[in-house]
C-alpha cells in the first residue's frame, strides 16, 4: 500500500511544483489530494497526465492522510500544522512559521538529513527559505573540507519567490512599459519591471530585512551555529531562479581547484565554471532544473583563506517544492513513517 499525500496550497507557485515533482519522481503515493482556500474550491490543478479537483483545507479531515506538503503561507501554517500533526499526519512546511522552533527539524536532505529524527515531537518538519536552501547545498562540502568561518552573500531573487501574484505583477508591469500604460505597484514596494529592489520581507530594528535575518538563522541551524553570515537580499526582474554572489572565508586553506573538485562530487551540486563567454549558469538556464549550479569559483585575494562563488538554483524547486518532496522521501526511505491503514 502506498502513502496518502495532501498538498495544501496546491494552486500556488510552490504547490503546483510540488504536484509535478511528486509525479516526476514517482513518489510512492496511491492517493494525492489538492487543497487550497475556499476561493479555489472545485477548480482543477494538473497532476501527471490528469487533473485533481481542488478541495478546501478548512473542510479536510487528515486522519487517513500520511503526509501533508504545505505551502499556503505562514498564518495558515501556524493555525493548521499543529492540528494536522495531532492527526498523526506529518506536515512538511514551506513557510517560515516553524523554522526556528527548537522542536521542529529544519532540513535540507543533502546537508542535514539526520536531523530529521526529532520530527515526532510535533509531526512538523520545516523547509528553509529558498535563498538558504541553495546556499547551504553549495557550502556544505566546502565546510566539511576547510571549516567556514564567515559568509558574505548578495542575493538576486526572482519574483516567483514572492508568490503567483508577484509573478503576475512583473508580467503586467513589463507589458505596461511597452504599451505605455500606467505602472501599478501592489506586491512590491517599488516598480519591479526593469528595476531591482534591495528589500525583501519586513525591516528589522537593526536595518536588516527579515529575509536577510532568515539566511543567518537558517544557515546556523542547518549547517553550523558558529558560521557568521551577513546578507543583502535583492529582488530582480527574473521570473524563476535565485542567484547569489557569495564570498566565503575558511579556517583552513582551500584552493579554487579543490573547491571545484569537492563541488563536482557533492550531492545536489553541478559545477559549470569555464573561464569563457557564457561559461557559467544564469537563472534562465536553472529554471525547471533540480541542481544547485555553482559557477565563477575564484580565490579571494583580499583574505587569507577565501573563495568567491556564483550560486544559482530554481527557487520553486530546490528552494521549496523539490526540497519538500526530498524530505518526504527521507521519511519513506528511512522507514520513519508507515502508510496508515485506510478503509477500502
Ligand atoms: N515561492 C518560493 O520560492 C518559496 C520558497 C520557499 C518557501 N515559500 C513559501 O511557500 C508558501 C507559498 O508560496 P507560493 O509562492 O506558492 O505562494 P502563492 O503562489 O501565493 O500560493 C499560495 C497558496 O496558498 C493557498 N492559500 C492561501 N490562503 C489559504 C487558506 N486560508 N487556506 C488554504 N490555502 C490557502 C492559495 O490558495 P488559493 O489559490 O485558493 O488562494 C495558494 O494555493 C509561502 O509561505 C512562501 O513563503 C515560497
Amino acid at each position: 500500500m502506498g502513502y496518502k499525500v495532501a498538498v495544501a496550497g496546491a494552486t500556488g507557485n510552490v504547490g503546483r511544483e510540488m504536484l509535478d515533482i511528486l509525479h516526476e519522481r514517482g513518489f510512492p503515493a496511491d492517493d494525492v489530494v489538492a487543497l487550497a482556500s475556499r476561493r479555489s474550491q472545485g477548480t482543477e490543478v494538473s497532476f501527471g497526465d490528469g487533473v485533481l479537483k481542488v478541495r478546501t483545507l478548512d473542510d479536510y479531515d487528515f486522519s487517513d492522510t500520511d503526509i501533508c506538503l504545505m505551502s499556503a503561507g505562514g498564518s495558515v501554517s501556524r493555525e493548521w500544522a499543529p492540528k494536522i500533526g495531532r492527526q498523526n499526519c506529518v506536515v512538511i512546511d514551506n513557510s517560515s512559521a516553524w523554522r526556528y522552533d527548537a522542536d521542529v527539524p529544519l532540513i535540507v536532505p543533502e546537508v542535514n538529513a539526520d536531523a530529521i529524527a526529532g520530527f515526532t515531537k510535533k509531526n512538523i518538519i520545516a523547509n528553509p527559505n529558498c535563498s538558504t536552501a541553495q546556499l547551504v547545498v553549495a557550502l556544505k562540502p566546502l565546510h566539511d573540507h576547510a571549516r567556514i568561518t564567515r559568509v558574505v552573500v548578495a542575493t538576486y531573487q526572482s519574483v516567483s519567490g514572492a508568490g503567483k501574484a508577484a509573478s503576475d505583477e512583473l508580467f503586467t508591469q513589463t507589458r505596461a512599459v511597452f504599451v505605455s500604460d500606467p505602472i501599478e505597484t501592489k506586491k512590491f514596494p517599488k516598480r519591479i519591471a526593469f528595476n531591482v529592489i534591495p528589500h525583501i520581507d519586513v525591516f528589522m530594528e537593526d536595518g536588516f530585512t527579515k529575509e536577510e535575518w532568515k539566511m543567518v538563522a537558517e544557515t546556523k541551524k542547518i549547517l553550523d551555529p558558529k558560521i557568521k553570515l551577513v546578507a543583502t537580499c535583492v529582488r530582480v526582474p527574473v521570473f524563476v531562479s535565485h542567484s547569489e554572489a557569495v564570498a566565503v572565508e575558511f579556517a583552513d586553506p582551500i584552493s579554487a581547484d579543490e573547491a571545484r573538485e569537492l563541488l563536482r562530487e557533492a550531492p545536489g551540486c553541478l559545477v559549470v565554471d569555464k573561464h569563457e563567454d557564457g561559461g557559467y549558469v544564469t537563472p534562465f538556464e536553472a529554471a525547471g532544473e533540480d541542481a544547485t549550479y555553482i559557477s565563477r569559483i575564484r580565490e579571494d585575494p583580499t583574505v587569507d583563506n577565501g573563495l568567491m562563488l556564483w550560486v544559482v538554483s530554481d527557487n520553486l524547486r530546490k528552494g521549496a517544492a523539490l526540497n519538500a518532496v526530498q524530505i518526504a522521501e527521507v521519511l519513506v526511505n528511512r522507514k520513519l513513517i508507515e502508510p496508515k491503514r485506510r478503509a477500502a
